[in-house]
């Protein structure tokens, strides 16, 4: 059992992410793994500005915004999901800030403490993934996160049931 974070970087709460994340929560829930939504659209949650303070001061991020809800489900989950619509080749800008926010949570738990499993949820109107692929190996082989799956596009929700219930 385990307890995943699913963080859903599209706007849109009823869309085809969502119902990919639906599907992925109860395949997850049946396996006993514990599972939290984080809808980011309805945060405020600004970009990271580069000030480098968080690798000064032990990760604490100077903008005092939702990201601090953020950062205490990463820091409560042991597997993290990032879901998102694809936009322009890759996740949503509102997903991407969350995972530059993330800098913060690197130096205050160490980059060798802040070990994670994880997983890809993504959907698009066509189906050329490769550059979302790529971005999201940059992040997880930088940090060394095991990856439970990716699942590509519209309408897999047996697939992300699945994935969600490999999960142990
Ligand atoms: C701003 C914007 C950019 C998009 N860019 C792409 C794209 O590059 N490639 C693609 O296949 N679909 C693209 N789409 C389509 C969405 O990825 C697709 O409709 C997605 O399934 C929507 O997910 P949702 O229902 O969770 O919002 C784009 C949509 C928007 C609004």
């Amino acid at each position: 059992m385990k307890r995943i974070l699913i963080l859903n970087g599209s706007p849109r709460k009823n869309g085809k992410t969502a119902s990919l994340i639906k599907a992925f929560t109860e395949g997850a829930e049946t396996s006993g793994n514990e599972v939290r939504n984080l809808y980011i659209s309805e945060m405020d949650i600004k970009g990271c500005i580069a000030c480098e303070a968080c690798s000064q001061n032990g990760g604490n991020c100077i903008q005092k915004d939702d990201m601090i809800q953020v950062n205490e489900a990463v820091e409560w989950a042991e597997v993290i999901v990032f879901a998102s619509p694809m936009y322009w080749g890759i996740i949503t800008g509102q997903l991407k800030i969350v995972i530059d926010r993330l800098y913060a949570e690197c130096n205050k738990l160490g980059w060798k403490g802040f070990n994670k499993e994880t997983a890809l949820i993504m959907t698009a109107r066509g189906d050329y993934y490769q550059q979302s692929l790529d971005f999201y190996s940059i992040f997880t082989d930088m940090m060394k996160w095991k990856n439970w799956g990716t699942v590509l596009g519209a309408g897999k929700e047996k697939e992300a049931y699945a994935i969600g219930a490999s999960i142990n």
